[in-house]
């Protein structure tokens, strides 16, 4: 059933029957070609070591090793090289540093990379980074900051000893809060936390509570994201069919209304699907930006109609890019009808987008592809559309990305789950 409803939006949206990305290298010269129809772009840049493997996480990660970051830093500095003379001087206009858990190269290598990327690319941009809560000792938040980042990102996961245990975090309550402190303490632009809710045996009064504690913590941002189970992940494994029943869904619902009160309550404002910005503070964003350039093991780009995934094994990443040849491992070439659909997906993800964008990107009135759905959406109180701005409600934001759930955390369980099986796989079928 589910298999079905998916084909069916699938061709409504795309025009395609499947998704079918293929193990064509494409040539310096395509890259070139590529960048010749782009003004400006982002860039990511992937971190794939942390300290732990925790039970639920579904990125692209592996134990940390010295050793091993040290010839990563190397290899993605030849891989900024190989970039350069397609990117030229063309704006990057948003940088974000995942993971994995970029704090764990604090001193191996990562303020090496960050220098390389400023003397090649054209950086028009702040740094936006994630962080693990037990590398935010003093000496490593003034490290963060002398490396010129202004936006920091605490993966803080819950406020409750119980589920910290649950989710194998290695802190506890006490730690953790003293971590935040001193993060929020060191006058970054933006210090956004990461928690999780829907977690086993959660009650609705500790997410009311979480919330609280969190805005007394002075946190200028929270990603509150429900726990997802993805299949090839430990907890997924004995746990996936669980995760997707209708009692679910209206329980992470009402526990994120909870979280609305408790933000819009404290002068917070929605920022994107997950997240609450205080008022007036820059947004602490991933990579959300239309165009981008991904760097590292699994470092994906989006490069208007074709999107390349780097391979997900490090070795072999390391390996590619010493011999001089291409680390990605996977492309797919996108219609106009699919870049159109992938560019509505991310607006919706940010809960607001104007009309005028999309004109400017695709040429065309949003309301000639998209006007009768957006009129649908409108009628049952999803979204407000005066006209130019399209601004999705809390309602349409929560049911709209509850919806695209349907797609991406098959697509993702597919793509990353084959792409950490196989390093150069042959093909993927979404
Ligand atoms: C790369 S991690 C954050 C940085 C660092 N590695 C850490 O764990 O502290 C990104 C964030 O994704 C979220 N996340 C990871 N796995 C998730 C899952 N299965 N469901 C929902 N959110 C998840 C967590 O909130 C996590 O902090
Ligand atoms: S949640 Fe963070 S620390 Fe844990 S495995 Fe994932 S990326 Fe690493």
């Amino acid at each position: 059933m589910k298999h079905a409803i998916q084909k069916l939006f699938l061709k409504r949206l795309t025009g395609e029957h499947e998704i079918l990305l293929r193990n064509a290298v494409p040539s310096r010269e395509q890259i070139q070609d590529k960048f010749k129809r782009i003004d400006t772009y982002g860039l990511y840049l992937h971190i794939p070591f942390c300290e732990q493997l925790c039970p639920y996480c579904p990125y692209n990660k592996e134990l940390y090793r010295v050793d091993l970051a040290r010839e990563y830093k190397q290899a993605v500095k030849k891989e900024i090289n190989s970039y350069a003379e397609a990117v030229g001087n063309k704006a990057v206009t948003s940088f974000y540093i995942g993971g994995g858990t970029p704090t764990t190269m604090l001193h191996s290598g990562l303020a090496d990379i960050i220098d390389h990327i400023r003397c090649t690319f054209n950086l028009q941009c702040d740094i936006h980074m994630e962080s693990h809560p037990n590398h935010l000792s003093e000496d490593n938040l003034n490290t963060i900051k002398s490396m010129g980042i202004p936006h920091l990102s605490i993966g803080v996961e819950s406020l409750i000893d119980r589920h910290l245990k649950t989710l194998c975090r290695p802190y506890t309550v006490a730690g953790v809060k003293e971590a935040v402190g001193r993060a929020v303490a060191h006058g970054f632009n933006c210090v956004n936390v990461d928690v999780m809710f829907a977690l086993p045996g959660q009650t609705y009064q500790e997410v009311e509570e979480t919330g609280r504690a969190l805005i007394e913590m002075g946190v200028d941002q929270v990603a509150a994201y429900p726990l997802f189970l993805f299949p090839y992940t430990l907890m997924g494994k004995s746990n996936f069919n669980k995760n997707h029943g209708l009692f679910q869904m209206l329980k992470r619902r009402r526990m994120m209304r909870i979280l609305e009160h408790v933000f819009y309550e404290a002068g917070y404002e929605r920022s994107s699907t997950w997240a609450f910005t205080r008022k007036g503070v820059p947004r602490y964003c991933s990579v959300t930006v239309p165009l981008y350039l991904g760097l590292g093991a699994s470092g994906g780009s989006y490069l208007k109609d074709v999107f390349y995934l780097n391979t997900f094994d490090t070795d072999e990443y390391i390996k590619a890019i010493n011999e001089r040849r291409n680390a990605i491992a996977l492309s797919l070439d996108l219609s106009e009808k699919m870049q159109r659909a992938g560019w509505l997906y991310w607006r919706i993800y940010e809960t607001q987008f104007n009309k005028s964008e999309y004109m400017r990107r695709f040429g065309e009135d949003i309301d000639c592809e998209y006007g009768r759905y957006l009129r649908f959406l409108k009628r049952l109180g999803f979204l407000k559309d005066d006209g130019e701005q399209i601004v999705l409600s809390d309602r349409g934001s929560f049911w709209l990305h509850a919806g695209e759930n349907i797609f991406s955390i098959d697509y993702i369980s597919k793509l990353w789950g084959m792409s950490k099986r196989e390093s150069w796989p042959e093909q993927v079928s979404l």
